[in-house]
């Protein structure tokens, strides 16, 4: 059958099933509660997930215990974010045995690797709904068949297909949304196991991605950050699409649209274009994450990484001369298999020159059917906790002094929301470039509040609403 065809059949047996639970659940007024884990793709997965369920007629419950249906999205990019979901899932035997009428499933990029979700089917034998990454808008036909026939339904498919255009998205009301605009990696990164669950590198096409997001200004969203992750790779894979330089310029020209983000970039796809859209472009924001992962040369080859120590600081440097007040974050990995104390020396020593405003860092995690997994020479893990400390603690200095550098500036922030804090009203938003700050002041969330910051405490910004 033709893919569009295909799809648009499976989609359609989709809104049957969606009809049919609806109608199942009529009375029940069911709730559901999802527990998400890893990456801001997951996060997005999870409101399209809540975007299907509240098509079906359930209602979302903050905790666990309150919920007739408990779903899991899970993340594998390192061990800690496995053990964790293994951790949690335990704890819903309890809920189970309290409820059993509660439906639990499992999905995400944990459940994308065969032998694992086979795993957890044995483990956790009161999971009744296990899928992964490709078919997350078949859950509806699955939780139908758990309703009607109570089974156990494991679905885990081997081929990505296309992108699913179409789906109901229940996102956070507020100012800020997530766009989709590509899904997978073809990057093949010798220590990263998303290509491996989440498929090759496969674009949406423009007009559904504009379209999306002129729908989310007239709903009042400010703020588009379009996720991917390889964003700066986008359109590569269609034939004659725009690039991602062209879609920045394309969604700024949508009325309301105040602000653009993105994540993440590969160094190796910054194109003269997509720096131009952020030096000309005024909704596009002055912050890039542009994970280096190792400041060794010979490590980032070992890596895959497609460039060296060099190329990557003259990018930086390139790009904070064209874009004033640029802003660049970071990912780093030490103890990748082989990184000796020189290799880590050179990570410092890039960390220093490169000006990066903050840095996730990580400790190498082997992943099985990856090939750095498979290397000899591992670094000892006592080695790594000694250099993850030693690296966090030259990060936290130098974000530390960058924020000192904001004492006295007045920026302008987009509100994102309000709390009350010792009697004080405290709203809380981001500068253009990224910063968090807190800030006393009238402002409402969705405004586009002027903010003298006064202060820093450990690593954030605080200040006060300027007089208009
Ligand atoms: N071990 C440690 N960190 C990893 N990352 C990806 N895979 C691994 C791994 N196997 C980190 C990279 C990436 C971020 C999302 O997670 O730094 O940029
Ligand atoms: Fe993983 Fe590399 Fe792709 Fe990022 S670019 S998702 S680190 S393979």
């Amino acid at each position: 059958m033709n893919p569009t065809i295909e799809k648009l059949a499976g989609l359609a047996e989709v809104t049957v099933a969606m009809r049919r639970v609806k109608a199942l659940t009529e009375k029940a007024r069911p709730r559901y509660h999802i527990e998400t884990f890893g990456c801001q793709m997951n996060v997005h997965d999870s409101e399209k997930l809540a975007g299907m369920l509240e098509q079906m007629g359930y209602t979302g419950a903050k905790r666990a215990g309150e919920a007739d249906l408990i779903l899991m999205n899970t993340c594998c990019v390192r061990e800690h974010a496995e053990s964790r979901a293994f951790g949690h899932l335990g704890a819903f035997a309890d809920n189970k045995r309290e409820n059993p009428s509660l439906v639990v499933a499992v999905c995400g990029c944990m459940m994308q690797q065969k032998d694992v979700a086979l795993r957890v089917k044995q483990r956790f034998p009161f999971v009744d709904i296990i899928f992964g990454t490709h078919n997350l808008h078949r859950f509806p036909l699955m939780l139908l068949r758990v309703l009607e026939n109570r089974v156990r339904v494991f679905e885990v498919h081997g081929e990505a297909g296309g992108v699913v255009e179409g789906l109901p998205v229940r996102r956070r009301k507020g100012a800020k949304a997530f766009v989709t605009i590509m899904q997978g990696c073809t990057n093949f990164c010798t220590y990263c196991i998303v290509p491996h669950v989440r498929g090759p590198e496969r674009s949406r096409d423009i007009d559904n991605i504009l379209s999306e997001a002129r729908g989310l200004a007239e709903s009042g969203v400010k703020e588009i950050t379009l996720l991917g992750q390889n964003v700066n790779a986008y359109g590569k894979d269609l034939m004659h699409g725009p690039g991602f330089a062209e879609l920045l310029w394309g969604v700024a020209e949508i009325d309301g649209i105040e602000r653009i983000r993105f994540m993440t970039c590969h160094p190796k796809d910054v194109s003269d274009a997509l720096i131009e859209a952020m030096a000309g472009c005024e909704k596009v924001c002055r912050h890039i994450h542009l994970p280096v992962q190792s400041g060794s040369t010979a490590i980032l080859r070992a890596m895959n990484r497609k460039y060296t120590k060099e190329d990557y600081l003259a990018l930086a440097g390139r790009m904070k001369d064209a874009v004033p007040g640029l802003e660049i974050t970071t990912d780093i990995i030490v103890g990748f298999p082989g990184e000796t104390r020189e290799d880590f020396d050179e990570t410092l020593d890039l960390v220093r020159r490169a000006g990066f405003s903050a840095a996730f860092t990580f400790m190498y995690s082997p992943r099985k059917g990856t090939p750095a997994a498979k290397l000899a020479d591992r670094v000892e893990k006592a080695v790594k906790k000694e250099r993850l400390l030693e690296l966090n603690a030259l990060v936290a200095g130098m974000t530390a002094r960058e924020n000192e550098a904001y004492v006295g500036r007045t920026e302008r922030v987009l509100v994102e929301g309000v709390r009350e804090s010792d009697g004080e009203r405290l709203c809380y938003g981001r500068t253009h470039a990224s910063k968090t700050v807190c800030f006393t002041g009238g402002a409402a969330p969705g405004d586009i509040a002027l903010v003298t910051v006064t202060h820093t405490r450990e690593l954030s910004l605080h200040g006060k609403q300027a007089e208009v």
